[in-house]
Order: structure tokens, then C-alpha cells, then sequence
């Protein structure tokens, strides 16, 4: 093995048999290691799309039109998971309309308690019971409008992965924070004691929503999303390795929409979405269509 660090890697690629490159491989740095992780998983991730129907539609008729439309999306379930955050009282009725089409249905707000006396929660147990397999936790609005702190998020993902559930995991900054230069560190603080509790990388998701581009119409740019993300994946892999960097799927959520769905997910870092309004038109099956094909 050479001793400059692009020779190892070099050295690792042009091995003449998968067993020597193997064992090349393995005896490089870590730095260098994780450099091909990367690069061999660079667009490979399989993408996610959430909607986020917030306390929406507003009728049943309108819970069963929107499912008839979305029961029509031609998608590769291999290629993305599809999952519908429906309103709690909808939820178990979406879960019948959208029937064995591929699409999930999920909890936006899990809780973290279990049963028992608390009047108007939704615990991981009966979820699961029920067949709901995805949960949101820490939605900029459960946070702003609800007082959900970084703790009752790290709480909220104890159990939910306890209890076998796969999470969107939401972040972001506010304006001010943006605009103070603060973005990063704000996702690494929202990140920070959640990180090294993960148990189930294939089921931990992390939604980047910036607070400022959620329901104003105000969409970051896909060059403002790739640069947060990939500083995310950075802090995933200073915190957990390389190896679970490579792998975390990362969402960009805040006014996505057929519009702009192809410029954002383009990206290496953006593995899916996570919408609200576009999710309640007919028309979030070609976002669910481009992801998935
Ligand atoms: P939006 O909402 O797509 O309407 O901006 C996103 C969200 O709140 O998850």
C-alpha cells in the first residue's frame, strides 16, 4: 500500500481481484474509506416523499377523491416509499381508500408517552396495532405552535423506533436564523442528541424544512438545499461515521411542488420531499411519479 492517501485509493480500485480490492480498501485511512462510501452510494439511496395533510382536507369526500387520484400514480416502490401523514381522524379511513396501492400512511405527530392517561395523544403501540408504519416527529409547527422542545423529539424517537415505526425526523431554521448565519448550527442542535440514538438507519429519516419556506411559498433554492444537506450529512457522519452518512436519507421539505421537484431532487443530497399543500392536490402524483421511476 502506497503511503500518499490518493495512491491507497488508487491502488484499492485498480486491484486485479474483488478480494484484493477488498482488503485494499480495508486498509485505508478512514478519511479515504469514507470517501468511497460516497462516492459508491452517491444517488443510489432510495428516495422518500411525505404529505403532510396537516389538519386537511376538509371533508371525508375529499380524504376519498384525493387517495382515488393518488391509488393512480405509476411508481417503483424500490425506488421510493410513499407515505401520507393524514389528519388522526382520517387516517385509519386513508389507510382503506389508498388500499395495497404502495402508499403508507402516517402519524404526524407520535407520541411520547404510552397508554394510558393521556387525553389526546397517539401512542406508538396503537399505531403500530393499527398498521401504521411512519411517524413524523418535531414538525416545525408541533415545535412553534405546540412548545415541543429538542427533548420531547429525542423522547418521541426513543419510542417510535422502540416500537419498530420509521420516522421523519424534521428540522430547520427560521428566517432571523437564516439570515444570522445560524442555519447550521441550528440543524445541528435540533440533530445533536438524536443522532447517536438511532438504531435503525434504513428507518430514520431526516426532514430539512426551513421554517421560513414552509406554506409561504418561498422555496429554496436547490442550491440553498444541497448546501444545508449536505452540511447535515457532514454532521451525521462527524457524529455517527461514514458509513450511516452514506446511508441517512435526507428530505428537503417547504413549498415543494411539481414545479420544482425535479430541480431540487437533482441534487446528491436531496433524497425526497416532504410537502404540505402541494400533497393535497391531485397533482402530488408526478411528484410522487418522478421520484419514483
Ligand atoms: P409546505 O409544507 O409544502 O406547504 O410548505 C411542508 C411541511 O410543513 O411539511
Amino acid at each position: 500500500m502506497g503511503a500518499g492517501a490518493s495512491t491507497g485509493i488508487s491502488e484499492a480500485v485498480t486491484a486485479a481481484s474483488a478480494a484484493d480490492m477488498a482488503a485494499a480498501v480495508a486498509a485505508l485511512p478512514d478519511a479515504e474509506k469514507a470517501k468511497i462510501i460516497a462516492a459508491l452510494t452517491a444517488g443510489k439511496r432510495k428516495n422518500v416523499i411525505g404529505g403532510n395533510w396537516k389538519c386537511n382536507p376538509a371533508s371525508m369526500a375529499d380524504v376519498k377523491s384525493l387517495c382515488a387520484a393518488f391509488k393512480e400514480a405509476k411508481f417503483d416502490t424500490s425506488k421510493v416509499d410513499v407515505v401520507i401523514c393524514a389528519c388522526n381522524v382520517h387516517a385509519v379511513a386513508a389507510k382503506e381508500a389508498l388500499g395495497d396501492c404502495g402508499i403508507e400512511v402516517g402519524i404526524q405527530n407520535i407520541s411520547k408517552t404510552g397508554m394510558g392517561a393521556f387525553t389526546g395523544e397517539v401512542p406508538v403501540a396503537m399505531a403500530v396495532d393499527m398498521g401504521f408504519k411512519w411517524c413524523l416527529i418535531g414538525h416545525s409547527e408541533r415545535r412553534s405552535l405546540y412548545g415541543e422542545t429538542t427533548d420531547d423529539t429525542v423522547e418521541k424517537l426513543k419510542v417510535a423506533q422502540a416500537g419498530g415505526m420509521s420516522i421523519m425526523f424534521c428540522i430547520g431554521e427560521s428566517l432571523a436564523e437564516r439570515e444570522g448565519g445560524k442555519t447550521d448550527e441550528v440543524n445541528k442542535s435540533q440533530l445533536d442528541a438524536a443522532l447517536p440514538l438511532v438504531t435503525d438507519w434504513d428507518k430514520f429519516v431526516i426532514a430539512y424544512e426551513p421554517v421560513w419556506a414552509i406554506g409561504t411559498g418561498k422555496v429554496a433554492t436547490p442550491e440553498q438545499a444541497q448546501e444545508t444537506q449536505r452540511n447535515i450529512r457532514k454532521f451525521v457522519e462527524e457524529k455517527c461515521g461514514a458509513d450511516k452518512a452514506a446511508k441517512v436519507r435526507i428530505q428537503y421539505g417547504g413549498s415543494a411542488s411539481p414545479d420544482n421537484v425535479e430541480n431540487l431532487s437533482a441534487n446528491p443530497d436531496i433524497d425526497g420531499f416532504l410537502v404540505g399543500g402541494a400533497s393535497l392536490k391531485p397533482t402530488f402524483v408526478k411528484m410522487i411519479e418522478h421520484l419514483g421511476k
